[in-house]
């Protein structure tokens, strides 16, 4: 079966290289086993371009993430690049990407692997078994809201402005996402502001309101304020299915939510734009850690976040849910079988470098399909 499903790689900096890696081995077993072959381009992002090309993202890297089915990203930053102003930040890459490609809805889904339970910083009882999907708006609000800036008064001080800012549609479309993945799970979206103190929050509440009733009054709909979110992640995660938040608040709670799971090594995301007339959209899939500048090049890091971005492709851009699926099972076996990297470590376990749990997911593979 041939197939034109184009797939740019952009590993970043830091441990993103590494873990990169692992997955385009999985990729390459895809191809191999699965007939399910990738046109795949790869460039450089972040603090890597910024060293060849003076910019985090050059214009022909974002041609290319523009023109691929999925692009797939590792991370960014460190601190050789940490004085730099804010358009010369490696961070800024990622931001260019998400705003351009017009990403929206970033899914962030906290799903407690079995095995993992006991390595999480909650109880056990509290996370086995728990599935979370947190939407994250992604190309509004703080992260981009003007006037923003630092400036100095006339009496020397500094001054610093960033600003919230959300219009109606911006706070349907990304709801939307929201409630139709719920309908698919357990049907429940607890929406998170601050509706006591933002008028940005306030709108978002209105809004979204407005939008259950019209469209879609079968799901059940919670307004939660986002500190008592942050608080009910940790005191009773289950209580969750979808919740849907604008992009500084889903920025917190889902790293929240990805250390209920036992660790940041293990959160993938994806984030969509709006589809086109033919159904696809674009997209670009990265794990929720960043680049842990600290472990990077030691073999350390853990690559699961990043292979289970591959297996979001794979449902979300590709259309192969049982592909997707497969990678899933991979991990969850592997894990079952007591391998862990440091990041997930627990008495008893054997602690595997970045390379032998990438091994490992891919002889999984091979068992599990013959
Ligand atoms: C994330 C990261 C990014 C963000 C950084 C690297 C710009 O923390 O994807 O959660 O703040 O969105
Ligand atoms: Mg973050």
């Amino acid at each position: 079966m041939s197939s034109n499903r184009s797939l740019l790689i952009l590993p970043g900096d830091g441990i993103g290289p590494e873990v990169m890696r692992e997955v385009r081995r999985v990729i390459e077993w895809f191809g191999k086993r699965r007939q399910v072959s990738f046109d795949i381009d790869e460039d450089i992002v972040g603090g890597a371009s910024i060293d060849a090309h003076r910019t985090p993202l050059t214009d022909k890297a974002l041609d290319k993430a523009m023109n691929a089915d999925a692009v797939l990203f590792g991370s960014v930053g460190g601190p050789k690049w940490d004085n730099l102003g804010f358009d010369m930040r490696p961070e800024g890459g990622l931001l260019t990407l998400r705003k351009e490609l017009d990403l929206f809805a970033n899914l962030r889904p906290a799903i407690c692997f079995p095995a993992l339970a006991g390595a999480s910083s909650l109880k056990p009882e509290l996370v086995t078994g728990l599935d979370i999907l947190i939407v994250r708006e992604l190309t509004g609000g703080v992260y981009f809201g003007e006037p923003r800036g630092i400036e100095t008064l006339p009496d020397g001080q500094r001054r610093g402005v960033n600003t919230q800012v959300y219009t109606t549609s911006e706070i349907h479309r990304v709801a939307r996402v929201a409630f139709e993945l719920a309908r698919k799970r357990r049907n429940l979206v607890h929406s998170s502001e601050k509706a006591n103190v933002m008028e940005s929050g306030l709108l978002w509440r209105e809004e979204v309101t407005r939008l259950h009733k019209s469209d879609y009054s079968d799901v059940q709909l919670q307004h939660i304020l986002a500190d008592n979110c942050a608080m009910q992640l940790v005191r009773e995660p289950k209580q969750f299915d979808v919740i849907v938040t604008d992009n500084l608040f889903g920025d917190l709670l889902s790293d929240v939510a990805a250390m209920l799971t036992g660790s940041l090594g293990m959160l993938p995301s994806a984030s969509l734009g709006a589809k086109d007339a033919s159904g696809r959209s674009k997209a670009l899939y990265e794990p929720v850690h960043g680049s842990a500048p600290d472990i990077a090049g030691k073999g350390l890091a853990n690559p699961i976040a990043t292979i289970l971005s591959f297996g979001m492709a794979l449902r979300y851009s590709f259309d192969l849910p049982n592909d997707a699926d497969l990678v899933g099972k991979a991990v969850e076996n592997v894990l079952a079988g007591g391998l862990r990297t440091a990041d997930i470590m627990q008495p008893g376990m054997a602690k595997v470098s970045t390379g032998v749990m990438g091994d490992a997911i891919v002889r999984e593979l091979d068992k599990l399909t013959t």
